[in-house]
């Protein structure tokens, strides 16, 4: 495995801890505008684990072993598992979910600079897309925030 899909395997890890955070916001978020963030937060988590599974699967093509293990994603995520057990305001939820986007993407355009140093269009032209995914849901989260 290589400098960069060491990093994949990281982002996958991130997925996996996200994917359950995820629900966890689905579940906790209060407020007048409960059910528009409970549904699109349900979308994000739909999203989550389709780039997830591609991400973790390009991996395989390659020959190359997807972190599976709760413990390990634990270790290597760049998202902190949800361990709060509390209603959550929608500034919180929107504002928590602003932070991991942000940090996501930045691990995805590291991934995408080396695969493109590497000229590696296999990731590349992959995580382009995951970063432009990305983009989209920041704004619609920024809007949100107002
Ligand atoms: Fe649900």
């Amino acid at each position: 495995m290589n400098k960069y899909e060491e990093k994949i395997n990281k982002f996958v890890a991130s997925l996996e801890v996200f994917y359950l955070k995820l629900h966890a916001l689905h579940w906790n978020v209060t407020g007048k505008n409960f059910k528009a963030i409970h549904e699109y937060v349900e979308s994000l988590y739909d999203d989550a684990t389709e780039t997830l599974d591609s991400a973790a699967e390009q991996l395989k093509i390659q020959g190359l072993y997807p972190v599976a293990s709760y413990a390990e994603s634990a270790k290597l995520s760049i998202i902190s598992e949800w361990t709060e057990k509390r209603d959550l305001t929608q500034k919180e939820v929107v504002e928590s979910l602003i932070s991991d986007y942000q940090a996501l993407s930045t691990l995805a355009k590291e991934i995408r600079d080396e695969a493109v140093a590497a000229d590696d269009f296999f990731y590349s032209n992959f995580y382009e897309d995951v970063i432009a995914d990305y983009a989209k849901v920041l704004w619609f989260l920024k809007a949100m925030d107002r």
